[in-house]
């Protein structure tokens, strides 16, 4: 705790760094900074004390500080242990006003390389405040909501949870830790719970968890999916990974990418951004799926569609992004060329079979530098394995770039105000935002890019049905 604010980060000497390039992202996110300039003397956030769990990222201090200039209170931390980007955590805690020594800006506990020990410890700091507990979550993989969700169903139960050898090393950390915190506190994840209003859920595989919760009936609290905008998951998921992934392999790598053959599991939003990333460089793609019309998607998109199986010889990178389990294992990677890169940008590292890597027999891990490491089979072919299996993109490299963050953080905002202002009218359940909100945040950054918008005559509007101001499309409408 420094000047009252309490706080971990790897080093508060960073954060001018940290605010030179908060201040070139702000100009790249028009979203962010006109919703500041709307609510400038309304401050509908005004009273709500927002704990959030979102990769640590210079776009992400752009929207702590939208969050704040709308009247929040804030505590942050990362959701992931490798994607903090030490000199943004540093400037959120000092602040635009604030020096190193006199620190006036957010609690935030968040350094890039977290163990998961400390990454649990990270999330459990950001959800506690001194007094009152926080009102509302913005959550990016479902963790934060899963801590207090799992932590009221032991205070219910009156059982402590005991974690077992047996148990992934993640959940094993994680029931660790809930453990402890029960062991100390009774009733603090009961009552965290009962106080929060609502949750806002950044990417695919939190918002999965929580239509699970809500169909069980174990929804604590309303739930908006930010990632379903359409300016969120057509956008982020798609135009975002197109940049960042290739900047994570190039960053972890320096490998040529032409000419290589690149294989993407999964072809969902995600998987179309990453085939894109890594056709534009000339490599030759080839797509795994499950789904039939993914699948032909791909087809049609002129990439090879095959089994994991059967290009596991030729194949000099693989990447998945499918937000499942198991997806590349341990027999896969024993099976491939030498020096075959292989990352994940799923939200989740076991879409690769870490774990079985690390057990497999007579091999060795030679690390080559922060987040790259090459595994070494017994029979002397080795593999290199991005970011331990977490997503490459935030962990080799930067991840998505502003602009494209605009768009998915100005529907965060949007809908942290819904659910902060409007919360009565929500049950617990998981909502969507309103087309017409999505096509608000379209129109901010196609102007700020420069487009010009064709304006629909009344007799057009009629013809087709919709109103002259929008929405403009049905809800079944895909995009
Ligand atoms: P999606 O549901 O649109 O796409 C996933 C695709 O994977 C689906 O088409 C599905 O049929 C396919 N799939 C499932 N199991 C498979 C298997 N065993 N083999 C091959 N294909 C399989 O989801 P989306 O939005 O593309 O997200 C994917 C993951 O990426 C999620 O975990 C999400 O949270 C994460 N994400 C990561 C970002 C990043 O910056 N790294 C950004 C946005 C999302």
């Amino acid at each position: 705790t420094r000047n009252g604010i309490d706080f971990a980060v790897a080093d508060l000497g960073l954060a001018e760094f940290g605010r030179k390039e908060i201040r070139l992202a702000e100009h790249e996110m028009p979203g962010l900074m006109a919703l500041r300039r709307e609510y400038s003397e309304v401050y509908p956030l005004r009273g709500a004390r927002v704990s959030g769990s979102l990769h640590m990222t210079v776009q992400t201090a752009v929207l702590i500080e939208t969050l704040v200039s709308l009247g929040a209170e804030v505590r942050w931390a990362s959701c992931n242990i490798f994607s903090t980007q030490d000199h943004a955590a540093a400037a959120v805690v000092v602040g635009p006003h604030g020096t190193p020594e006199e620190p006036k800006g957010v609690p935030c506990f968040a350094w890039k390389g977290e163990t998961l020990e400390e990454y649990w410890w990270c999330t459990e700091k950001m959800l506690t405040w001194d007094g009152e507990g926080p009102n509302m979550i913005l959550d990016d993989g479902g963790d934060a909501t899963m801590l207090v969700h799992k932590g009221t169903e032991f205070e219910k139960a009156g059982v402590v949870p005991s974690p077992d050898d047996n148990d992934p090393d993640e959940w094993k950390v994680f029931l660790g830790l809930l453990k402890e915190s029960l062991a100390a506190d009774t009733g603090k994840w009961t009552k965290i719970g009962e106080g929060v209003l609502g949750v806002t859920e950044e990417t695919t595989t939190g918002v999965l968890r929580l239509y699970q919760l809500a169909a069980a009936g174990e929804l604590l609290f309303p739930a908006i999916n930010v990632n379903d905008a359409v300016t969120k998951s057509k956008f982020d998921n798609r135009y975002g990974i197109r940049h960042s992934l290739i900047d994570g392999i190039n960053r972890g790598t320096d490998v040529l990418i032409g000419g290589k053959v690149a294989v993407v599991c999964g072809y969902g939003d995600v998987g179309k951004g990453a085939a894109e990333s890594l056709a534009g460089q000339g490599a030759r793609v080839i797509v795994t799926e499950i789904d039939p019309i993914c699948a032909l998607q791909a087809a049609m998109d002129g990439y090879q569609v095959k089994s994991l199986e059967s290009v596991l010889p030729e194949a000099d990178i693989i990447i998945t992004t499918t937000g499942n389990k198991d997806v590349v294992m341990v027999e896969h990677m024993a099976k491939m060329k030498h020096q075959a890169i292989v990352g994940n940008i799923g939200h989740f590292d076991n879409e690769l079979d870490m774990a079985g890597l690390a057990r497999y027999p007579g091999i060795v891990r030679n690390n080559i530098k922060p987040q790259v490491d090459e595994w070494v089979f017994p029979s002397g072919r080795s593999i290199i394995v991005l970011s331990e299996g977490r997503l490459l993109n935030l962990g080799n490299a930067t991840g998505h770039p502003s602009f494209v963050m605009s768009n998915s953080f100005s529907n965060q905002v949007i809908a942290q105000v819904e659910l902060f202002t409007k919360h009565e009218e929500y049950d617990k359940e998981v909502f969507r935002l309103p087309k017409k909100l999505d096509e608000k945040v379209a129109k901010i950054h196609l102007e700020a890019l420069g487009g010009e918008l064709t304006k629909l005559t009344k007799e057009q509007a009629e013809y087709i049905d919709v109103d002259v101001e929008g929405p403009y499309k049905p809800d079944h409408y895909r995009y």
